[in-house]
């Protein structure tokens, strides 16, 4: 099995099924850059035949763990269809979908049926006004609740909930959220605030260090720390002292996590980024076209060639890429 420069080796595969998104969340896919027209034609896209074949490839040289995400994944035609192609290739332990979950309450029986076996779901806030806001303009929260009570009907387990914390936006949404999820059996992650894209106008004035919400968090409902559940999770994990729950923090911001990094990401068109900050990405689309050999060769070739360390970079403040792929396109 092919390692990077760095000695890592290529575990997980991100992979976007489509680039449109029915959210315009400002610090993504901000309205008034992105129209409510963009997306790439089907024509675009990878087909399933395709995607199979890609991730045929990725599971000769490594990959164990897939996840999809968009965009906003839920949006692909016959998903499901996929999902069962995918779940059934061998090689491949885990497979999971990153969702914004609007869509969920309508999806969530056929995705499992299919084989999907592990769900995260982006929620940001829970006042209802909040976050109609930060989805600009286009979510209601009780869609995504109602597709959490979907998706656990359905036999989802422990749902994560991925919530993006920014300073001054919905800090005070923290312990609101931990209030209500901490001893359902879901598993709530706060991110901090990051300068993927080029259109967010991140500044690190937004971001809130995990360690604050954690103090900020032990102080109402005392938190021991877990450990973490393998090598390289990405998020840092704590327990409730008094037994209930789980939550968890991903702190690429304070505590960057590159040197564990084991994560390759692809687009809906076929483009390969080795970093969520690339700025660039490399075409698979010839390479798959040569069939599965030869396209797992030429991907332990690139990745043998990796040195992507961006957020050790920005911690150091070293030189490091100015312009990065945009987070709808890869899917975080
Ligand atoms: P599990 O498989 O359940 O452990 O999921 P995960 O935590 O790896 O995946 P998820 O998509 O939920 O990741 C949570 C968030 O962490 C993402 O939405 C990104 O914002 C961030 N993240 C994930 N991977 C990376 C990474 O390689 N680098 C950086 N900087 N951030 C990442
Ligand atoms: N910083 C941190 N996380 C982000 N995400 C999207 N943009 C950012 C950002 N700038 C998260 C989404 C979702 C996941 C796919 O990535 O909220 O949970
Ligand atoms: Fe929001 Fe996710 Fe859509 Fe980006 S891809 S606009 S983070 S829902
Ligand atoms: Fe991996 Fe790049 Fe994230 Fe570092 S910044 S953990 S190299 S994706």
């Amino acid at each position: 099995m092919p390692l990077d420069r760095l000695g890592r080796p290529l575990r997980d595969l991100r992979l976007s099924v489509i680039d449109a998104c029915n959210f315009r969340c400002p610090y993504c896919m901000p309205a008034e850059r992105v129209g409510d027209d963009y997306g790439l034609d089907a024509a675009g896209r990878l087909s399933f035949d395709q995607i199979e074949t890609l991730v045929r490839g990725f599971v000769r040289v490594g990959v164990r763990k897939l996840r999809l995400t968009g965009g906003e994944p839920l949006l692909r035609k016959r998903l499901p269809e996929l999902i069962a192609r995918l779940a059934a290739i061998p090689g491949l332990d885990d497979l999971a979908l990153t969702t914004n979950g609007s869509l969920l309450a309508r999806h969530a029986r056929a995705l499992r049926e299919a084989g999907l076996r592990r769900l995260t779901v982006s929620l940001d806030a829970l006042d209802p006004d909040l976050f109609r806001r930060l989805s600009g303009g286009r979510g209601e929260v009780a869609d995504v609740l109602a597709g959490l009570d979907a998706a656990h009907a359905a036999g989802f387990g422990a749902i994560k909930l991925n919530c993006v914390v920014q300073r001054g936006v919905n800090e005070d949404q923290v312990l609101p959220l931990v209030e209500r999820f901490r001893a359902g059996g879901d598993v709530l992650r706060f991110i901090e605030y990051m300068d993927v894209g080029n259109c967010n106008g991140w500044s690190q004035a937004g971001v809130v260090p995990s360690q604050a919400l954690r103090d900020r968090i032990h102080a109402r409902w005392p938190l021991r720390a877990l450990d973490a559940n393998y090598r390289g999770e990405v998020a840092s994990r704590y327990g409730f002292a008094d037994g209930a729950g789980e939550i968890g923090f991903v702190s690429s911001i304070s505590a960057p996590f590159c040197g564990d990094c084991h994560r390759a990401r692809v687009s809906a068109d076929g483009r390969l980024y080795t970093c969520l900050f690339a700025a660039e990405g490399s075409d698979l689309r010839p390479p798959l076209a040569q069939g599965e050999d030869a396209f797992a060769a030429h991907l332990a070739e690139l990745w043998s060639r990796r040195g992507d360390r961006y957020s050790e970079l920005r911690a150091a403040d070293a030189p490091r890429p100015r312009r990065h792929v945009e987070m709808f396109l890869i899917g975080g």
